[in-house]
C-alpha cells in the first residue's frame, strides 16, 4: 500500500482502527465458539456476545435486547423496512421513504412496491433538508412505517429525524432512521430521536465490514428475513460473528468518546477546504446544508466542468487522492448521476460531476494540505464540457 496515498473516502468505508484489527484477531483464536453451543467453549462465547450487545445498547440509549446484531447495514434495513412492512400489512400498507435515502432502502420500498404495499417518497429541498410538510400530507390511516436516513451519505445533511419521530409517535406510526453515516459522528439516542428502528453499522466508524446491527424498540413487529437456528431472538438466524461484532463494538465505543474533539478538529478541517477551494478553484460550488450537515462531508462541483468529475477523480486518483464522485458513489450504479444531487435540484448533466470528500479519524492536516495543493494543480487540466 502506498504510504503517500491520501484516503478521503471515509463516507464509502474506513480504514480499520489498528487496535480493533488486534482485538478482532485475538477474539477470533479466543472466542471461536457458537454462540448457541452449550458446552463451555459455547458459553464464553454467548458470555462475550452478551456483554458486546450491551455495550453497543447503551452507546444509543437503548436495552441490550432492543439490539439485533446483522451482517451489514444493508441487512438491517432490509430487515427494518421489509420485517416491518410484512409483520404489520393487517394495519395499513403504507410506507414513506426520502428520496434521499441509500439504496438499500430505495430499492428494498421499490420491492415492497412490487408485493402490494404502496410507497410515498418525499423530496427534500434545496439543502437535502425532507419536506416536514409534504411528510404530514403523505401520512394515511394506512401508513405503518416512515424510514428517513439520520445523516445523507452523499452530502452530509443531518435530517430533521427527532420532529418526523414526534410525528410518527403521534399518530401510533413506526419510524425507522438509518444511522450508519452519523454514528459515531454525531450523537445518536435512538429514545431523543423517537425511533422504533434505526439502522448502524460497523465499517464506517473504523470498525470491520460485514457487520451492522438493528435497534428494535421492544414492543415493535418485524417479521424475520432469515429463517433457521433462531439466533438474536429469532429475528436473525445465523451464528453470529462474534469477532466482528466485539470489533464493531470496540470501535463505536472509540468513536463515541472521541467524538466531541473529532468533531472540533474535524470541523476546522472542512472549513479550511471550504476557504481554500473557494480560493483556488474558479466557480467550485457546495452541495448540501451549509449548517446543517456533518462536518466529516465535503460535496462540490466545479461550474461549467461537471463533465469532467469523473476525469478529475481520475487525475486524483493518479496522484494518490481518493475521493468519490456523485456518479460513483456505487460503481454498480453504471455511472448513473447522483439521486441525491438531482433530488436537491442539480440537473443530471450537474449531478454526475460532484465530488464527495469525507474525513475520517485518521485524516491528517498535512493530507489535506498536500490535496489542496494537488486539486489546485489538477483542476487546470480539465477542459469545460457543455
Ligand atoms: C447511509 C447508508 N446506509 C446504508 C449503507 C450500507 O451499509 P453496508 O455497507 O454496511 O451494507 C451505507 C453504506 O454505504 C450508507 O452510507
Amino acid at each position: 500500500m502506498n504510504s503517500n496515498l491520501i484516503y478521503l473516502d471515509n463516507a464509502a468505508t474506513t480504514l480499520m482502527d489498528p487496535e480493533v484489527a488486534k482485538a478482532i484477531q485475538t477474539s477470533a483464536k479466543e472466542y471461536y465458539g457458537n454462540a448457541s453451543s452449550l458446552h463451555s467453549v459455547g458459553t464464553m462465547a454467548h458470555e462475550i456476545l452478551d456483554q458486546a450487545r450491551a455495550r453497543l445498547a447503551s452507546l444509543i440509549g437503548a436495552r441490550p435486547d432492543e439490539i439485533v446484531f446483522t451482517g451489514s447495514g444493508t441487512e438491517a434495513n432490509n430487515l427494518a423496512l421489509k420485517g416491518v412492512a410484512f409483520a404489520n400489512a393487517q394495519r395499513g400498507r403504507h410506507i414513506i421513504v426520502s428520496v434521499i435515502e441509500h439504496d438499500c432502502i430505495l430499492k428494498a420500498a421499490r420491492w415492497l412496491e412490487r408485493q402490494g404495499f404502496s410507497v410515498t417518497y418525499l423530496p427534500v429541498d434545496h439543502n437535502g433538508l425532507v419536506d416536514i410538510q409534504a411528510l404530514e400530507k403523505a401520512f394515511s390511516d394506512k401508513t405503518i412505517l416512515v424510514s428517513v436516513m439520520h445523516v445523507n451519505n452523499e452530502i452530509g445533511t443531518i435530517e430533521p429525524v427527532k420532529e418526523i419521530g414526534e410525528l410518527c409517535r403521534e399518530r401510533n406510526i413506526y419510524f425507522h432512521s438509518d444511522a450508519c453515516q452519523s454514528f459515531g459522528k454525531i450523537p445518536l439516542n435512538a429514545a431523543s430521536l423517537n425511533a422504533d428502528l434505526l439502522t448502524i453499522n460497523a465499517h464506517k466508524l473504523h470498525g470491520p465490514k460485514g457487520v451492522g446491527a438493528l435497534f428494535i424498540k421492544s414492543g415493535v413487529n418485524v417479521e424475520p428475513l432469515l429463517h433457521g437456528g433462531g439466533q438474536e431472538k429469532g429475528i436473525r438466524s445465523s451464528t453470529e460473528n462474534i469477532p466482528g461484532i466485539l470489533g464493531f463494538v470496540m470501535a463505536a465505543e472509540i468513536a463515541c468518546r472521541e467524538m466531541d474533539s473529532e468533531v472540533r478538529r474535524v470541523t476546522a478541517m472542512h472549513e479550511y477546504i471550504l476557504h481554500t477551494l473557494k480560493g483556488s478553484i474558479d466557480g467550485v460550488y457546495f452541495n448540501g446544508s451549509l449548517s446543517t450537515r456533518v462536518p466529516h462531508n465535503i460535496n462540490f462541483c466545479i461550474e461549467g466542468m461537471e463533465g469532467e468529475g469523473i476525469r478529475l477523480q481520475l487525475l486524483l486518483d493518479e496522484a494518490g487522492v481518493c475521493v468519490s464522485t456523485g456518479s460513483a458513489c456505487s460503481s454498480n450504479d453504471g455511472g448513473n448521476p447522483s439521486h441525491v444531487l438531482q433530488a436537491i435540484g442539480l440537473d443530471p448533466f450537474q449531478a454526475r460531476g460532484g465530488i464527495r470528500l469525507s474525513l475520517g479519524r485518521f485524516t491528517t492536516q498535512k493530507e489535506i494540505d498536500r490535496f489542496l495543493e494537488i486539486i489546485s494543480e489538477k483542476v487546470k487540466q480539465l477542459n469545460p464540457i457543455f
